[in-house]
């Protein structure tokens, strides 16, 4: 039973992501790459643009491992309403988060925009969160009814 384990990789990287988030935004580099969606130096990383740079790539690789877990709320056997609607929203709100980051560059961190970010950011997390509640919880259900 690896969803559980899926679920859970899935919230520690957008813990990390959200992390980077902050410390771009604490920085004061939320600018420091203008363009979207790649940097002046393309697909490589550059030190002028390095922490961007690496809040982009996590949030590409975190955006797959969410949608993969919503994937697999579905699918896990023991699948309940709950899982399905945290997993499903997770993946919405992360779709949308990474489209919003390109809002973000594009108004040039215009305050309202980087306030719903943030604010779409926690419902992401709290989503992510409930899901790998629920995918440890099934699991714990399937095992006491194997040993059973
Ligand atoms: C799942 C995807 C993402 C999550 C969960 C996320 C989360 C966050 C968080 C929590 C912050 C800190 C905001 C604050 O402290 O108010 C942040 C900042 C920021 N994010 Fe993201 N982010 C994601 C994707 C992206 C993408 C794809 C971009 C594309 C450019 C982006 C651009 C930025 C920028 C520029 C800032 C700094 C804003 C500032 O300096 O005011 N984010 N992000």
């Amino acid at each position: 039973m690896y969803f559980k384990y899926l679920a859970l990789g899935s919230l520690v990287i957008l813990y990390i992501l959200m992390f980077i988030g902050g410390y771009l935004e604490s920085s004061g580099q939320g600018l420091a790459c203008p363009q979207w969606p790649l940097c002046p130096s393309g697909f490589l990383p550059s030190a002028q643009y390095l922490t961007e740079w690496i809040h982009r790539l996590i949030a590409a690789i975190t955006g797959v491992v969410i949608i993969a877990t919503a994937v697999g709320s579905w699918k896990v056997a023991g699948s309940h309403k709950k899982i399905k609607i945290t997993g499903t929203l997770a993946a919405i709100f992360a779709t949308s988060q990474i489209a919003l980051g390109a809002i973000v560059i594009n108004t040039q961190l215009k305050a309202t925009i980087v306030a719903i970010h943030n604010g779409i950011g926690i419902l992401l997390f709290a989503m992510t969160l409930l899901t790998a509640i629920y995918a440890f919880r099934i699991s714990r259900g399937a095992a006491i009814k194997t040993s059973a």
